[in-house]
C-alpha cells in the first residue's frame, strides 16, 4: 500500500500541467487560468481577451484560409499572418514574368491589394458550452451507435437553432473526447486581398533547411486585408467592396522582448493528442511515423534533384515540397522526443497506477477497469491496418498523376447515370479543363514519373500482399516486375500525363467516351488504389476508430477523477484557444545554451550567394550595413529577428499574435523548436518553445526595405 501511495504521489506530481503547458478555452479564462497568468505578469483580465458584451481581442483574430490564423493591427481591416501562410496565394499571382515569390510584392496603394478568390477569414462571433443539450436524451445502456446517433441529432439542432436569421455559421465541437462539447457561431468573409509579402529571400530565409530550428532568422509574415460591402457585412469579391472596419485591432509595442517577459498566444491550434495510451504513441513512434519519414525523404530527394537544375520547376513545386518536408521533418523531430522525454515509459506508469486505482474501488472498477488492457487489445488490431493505409498514401497518394487521374471519376459518374442531362456532363468538362489549367501549372511530368517509380517500387517492396491493389499483378505479368517499365507505359499511354492530351481529350468529349477514362492506365491504377483504401479499409479503420474514441472518452473521464488537482485542457480541435508563457531560451543538448533571440548579424553569418535557402537581398545587406533601422532597432542597437517562448502551440497556430502583459503585439508565432515537436503528444518545459518573428523585424521590412511606410502609419504602434 505505501509503495502504491508513493508511485500515485510521483505520477501526480509528474502529471500536473506546468504553468506554460496548455491550450486553453478563451470562455473559462476566467474560471481557471485568469488568476495564474497574473501572476505571471498579465496586466489584464479574461475579459479583455474574451467577452460577449463588448468588444475583446478575440474580435482581432480570424482563421485565415484553411489552416492558420491572423490578427488585425490596422482600423483598416488589415491582417498580418506569415508568409507561408500566404505562400499559395503569393505563388497564385506570380509566374516567371511576374516573380512575387522570389521579389515580394508591395501594393502602394489599395487600388493595387490582389483579390484572392477562395480565400476567406473567419471570426469567432461567439461559443457556448452546449454539453448539457447534447446529452439530452443520452442514457448509460445506450450502444456507441445509439449515442452517436443521437449526438448527431443533437448537433444538427443545436446548430440550426444558434444560426437562425443570420449569416453566421455553427458548429458544435467535441472537447474532452465527447465528455464536453461547445458550440462556435462564426463569421466569414470572402474579400481577402493581398498587400504585401517579402521576398522568399526574407520570407522563407533558411527554407527547408532551417524550418523548424532554433536559431532562426526567418521574415515568415504577410500582409492581406479584409474587404466588406458598404454595410462592413461580408461579401464576395467586387471592386465596390471596402476596407473592413474591425471592432478590435492590436496595438503594436516596439520596446522589444526581454527574457522572462510574460506573452500569450491567441489562435487555432489544430489538433494535439495529449491524453493517448502509451500504446498509441507507442504506434505512432514506431510505425506511422517512420513510413512518413521514409517515403516522404525519397520524395523530397527527387524533387531537390530537378529543382536545383530548373528554376521553372523550383517555382512550380515550392509549395508542394515545402508541404512535404515540413512534416516529413516535424515527424523526425517528434520521435526524437518522444525517446527523450520517455513519455512511452511515464504514460505506462500512470496507466498501471490508474488501473489500480480503479481497480480499487468497486463502481470505479465497473465504469474504468479494463480499460487499459482494451487500448491494448485494440491498438493491437488498428496497428497493423493504419500501417498499410500510412503505406498507401505516402507512397501511391503521393504521386501526383495518380491524384490527379482520380479528379476525372467526377465525370465518369455523370456519364455513367443516364438520367443526367447533357448540360450537366458539358459542366463537368468545364471544370475538368479549369482543374487541367491550375494542375499543369505547376507539373513536371519527369519528376513525377521518378515519383511514381520510386513510389510505387516502394510501395510494393513494403506493403503486405493481402491489401495490394490487383491492378499491380500487371507489372509482373506484362513487365516483368520491372515498376520502371510500367510506368513508361503509363506515362505514354495515360491520357492524363500531359495538358495537351487532357485538352484534346475534353475538347472532342463526347458521352461515351468516358470508357476511355475506365481504361486509362493511370485511371485504373489511381482507382484500384483508392478503392482498396476507401472501400475495404477505410470502413474497418473507422470502426476500430469509433471504438478508439469511445475508450478515450471513458478514459479521459477517468483521468480527471483520478488527478483531481490536474487541471485539464482539452485537446487542440482548431478552435480559439489562448497560452501563456515567457519568453525564453533554453538548452537543446548537453553544453549547448540558446539565447532567447536572433539578430541581423546572423542572416549576414549564414549568408551564401550559392546556396538558395541562404541568399541575403542586396537591399537589405545595404540597410545592415549603414544601421538603417530606425525606431525598430534594439536598444543594444541591433536588430532582432525572431525569438523563443515557452507558449505551447501547435500546427495552425501559425500567423497568431504573440502579445504582451497588457495585450501588445510582439511577434507573430511560426514555428516550434525542433527539440520540442513533440508537444503535441507530450509538453516538456525545458525544451517546447514557440518561435515568433519580432514584431520590429516585420515592421522594419515594411517600411524601410520595402518603402511601404504607408501600411505602418495605417497601425497603432507604442515606442
Ligand atoms: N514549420 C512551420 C509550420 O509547421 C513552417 C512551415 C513552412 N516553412 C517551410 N520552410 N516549409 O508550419
Ligand atoms: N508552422 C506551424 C503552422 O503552420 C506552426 C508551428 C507549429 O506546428 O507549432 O501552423
Amino acid at each position: 500500500m505505501k509503495r502504491l501511495i508513493l508511485s500515485l504521489t510521483l505520477i501526480i506530481s509528474i502529471a500536473l500541467t506546468r504553468a506554460d503547458e496548455g491550450m486553453w478555452i478563451p470562455l473559462l479564462l476566467e474560471q481557471l487560468n485568469e488568476k495564474e497568468m497574473q501572476d505571471l505578469g498579465f496586466k489584464l483580465t479574461a475579459e479583455d481577451i474574451y467577452s460577449i458584451n463588448h468588444s475583446s481581442m478575440k474580435d482581432g483574430i480570424v482563421i485565415f484560409g484553411r489552416g492558420c490564423t491572423a490578427e488585425i493591427v490596422s482600423d483598416q481591416g488589415l491582417i498580418l499572418t506569415n508568409h507561408h501562410c500566404g505562400y499559395g496565394a503569393i505563388q497564385r499571382h506570380s509566374s516567371l514574368e511576374q516573380d512575387y515569390l522570389t521579389d515580394g510584392f508591395w501594393a502602394m496603394s489599395r487600388e493595387e491589394e490582389l483579390p484572392n478568390p477562395g480565400l476567406t477569414v473567419t471570426f469567432l462571433v461567439r461559443m457556448e458550452d452546449v454539453t448539457e443539450k447534447m446529452l439530452e436524451g443520452i442514457t448509460a445502456d445506450m450502444t456507441e451507435a445509439e449515442r452517436s446517433d443521437k449526438l448527431k441529432e443533437n448537433k444538427d439542432t443545436i446548430e440550426a437553432e444558434a444560426i437562425e436569421g443570420t449569416h453566421y455559421q455553427a458548429r458544435v465541437k467535441p472537447f474532452y473526447y465527447g465528455n464536453e462539447f461547445y458550440i462556435f457561431i462564426t463569421e466569414t468573409y470572402k474579400d481577402v486581398r493581398l498587400v504585401g509579402a517579402p521576398p522568399s529571400n526574407i520570407g522563407k530565409f533558411g527554407g527547408d533547411t532551417d524550418n523548424w530550428m532554433w536559431p532562426r532568422h526567418t521574415g515568415d509574415f504577410s500582409v492581406f486585408r479584409i474587404y466588406a460591402d458598404s454595410n462592413n457585412q461580408p461579401a464576395k469579391y467586387s471592386e465596390n467592396n471596402i476596407p473592413f472596419t474591425p471592432k478590435y485591432h492590436f496595438p503594436i509595442n516596439i520596446q522589444g522582448v526581454e527574457e522572462d517577459d510574460f506573452t500569450f498566444v491567441f489562435g487555432y491550434p489544430g489538433s494535439t493528442q495529449q491524453y493517448i495510451p502509451a500504446c498509441r504513441i507507442e504506434h505512432i513512434s514506431e510505425v506511422v511515423n517512420p513510413i512518413r519519414i521514409n517515403f516522404r525523404h525519397q520524395r523530397l530527394d527527387i524533387i531537390k534533384s530537378y529543382i536545383d537544375r530548373d528554376d521553372l520547376v523550383r517555382l512550380q513545386y515550392a509549395s508542394k515540397s515545402a508541404g512535404i518536408a515540413n512534416g516529413w521533418k516535424k515527424w523526425i523531430g517528434e520521435n526524437k522526443g518522444i525517446e527523450r522525454t520517455k513519455v512511452i515509459a511515464e504514460k505506462q506508469a500512470e496507466e498501471k497506477a490508474f488501473t489500480q486505482w480503479a481497480e480499487a474501488d468497486s463502481d470505479r472498477k465497473k465504469q474504468f477497469g479494463g480499460i487499459i488492457d482494451a487500448f491494448n487489445q485494440l491498438y493491437a488490431e488498428i496497428s497493423p491496418l493504419e500501417e498499410e493505409m500510412v503505406l498507401m498514401s505516402e507512397s501511391a497518394f503521393g504521386v501526383e498523376i495518380l491524384r490527379y487521374a482520380r479528379s476525372f471519376s467526377s465525370l465518369v459518374r455523370l456519364c455513367e447515370n443516364k438520367e443526367i442531362p447533357d448540360e450537366e456532363i458539358t459542366e463537368g468538362i468545364d471544370k475538368l479543363k479549369k482543374a487541367a489549367i491550375s494542375n499543369f501549372k505547376n507539373y513536371h511530368q519527369a519528376l513525377d514519373r521518378k515519383i511514381f517509380i520510386a513510389m510505387i517500387s516502394a510501395y510494393i517492396t513494403h506493403a503486405d500482399p493481402a491489401y495490394r491493389p490487383a491492378e499491380l499483378e500487371i507489372i509482373d505479368k506484362k513487365f516483368d516486375g520491372n515498376v520502371s517499365d510500367y510506368a513508361d507505359y503509363v506515362f505514354e499511354n495515360s491520357i492524363m500525363a500531359s495538358e495537351a492530351s487532357v485538352n484534346e481529350f475534353l475538347d472532342n468529349f463526347k458521352r461515351k467516351k468516358y470508357k476511355k477514362i475506365l481504361q486509362d492506365p493511370a485511371y485504373t491504377l489511381a482507382t484500384a488504389f483508392a478503392d482498396k483504401y476507401n472501400k475495404d479499409m477505410w470502413p474497418i479503420l473507422n470502426k476500430y476508430y469509433a471504438e478508439d474514441d469511445s475508450l478515450q472518452r471513458i478514459y479521459m473521464k477517468g483521468l480527471m477523477e483520478f488527478l483531481p488537482e490536474k487541471r485539464f485542457y482539452p485537446d487542440a480541435n482548431f478552435t480559439l484557444r489562448v497560452t501563456y508563457g515567457k519568453v525564453k531560451g533554453y538548452q537543446p543538448r548537453d553544453a549547448v545554451t540558446y539565447k532567447h533571440y536572433t539578430t541581423l548579424e546572423g542572416i549576414m553569418e549564414k549568408e551564401n550567394p550559392d546556396i538558395y535557402d541562404y541568399v541575403v537581398e542586396d537591399k537589405l545587406k545595404d540597410l545592415y550595413e549603414s544601421k538603417d533601422y530606425g525606431r525598430y532597432a534594439d536598444k543594444d542597437g541591433s536588430m532582432h529577428v525572431c525569438f523563443t517562448a515557452t507558449n505551447h502551440t501547435s500546427g495552425g497556430n501559425s500567423g497568431s499574435p504573440l502579445l504582451n502583459d497588457k495585450g501588445e503585439l510582439l511577434g507573430i508565432n511560426f514555428d516550434r523548436c525542433w527539440e520540442g515537436t513533440m508537444s503535441d503528444i507530450v509538453y516538456d518545459p525545458a525544451q517546447c518553445r514557440n518561435i515568433s518573428i519580432d514584431i520590429r523585424y516585420c515592421l522594419f521590412i515594411i517600411d524601410k526595405y520595402a518603402g511601404a511606410g504607408h501600411l505602418v502609419e495605417e497601425m497603432t504602434i507604442i515606442e
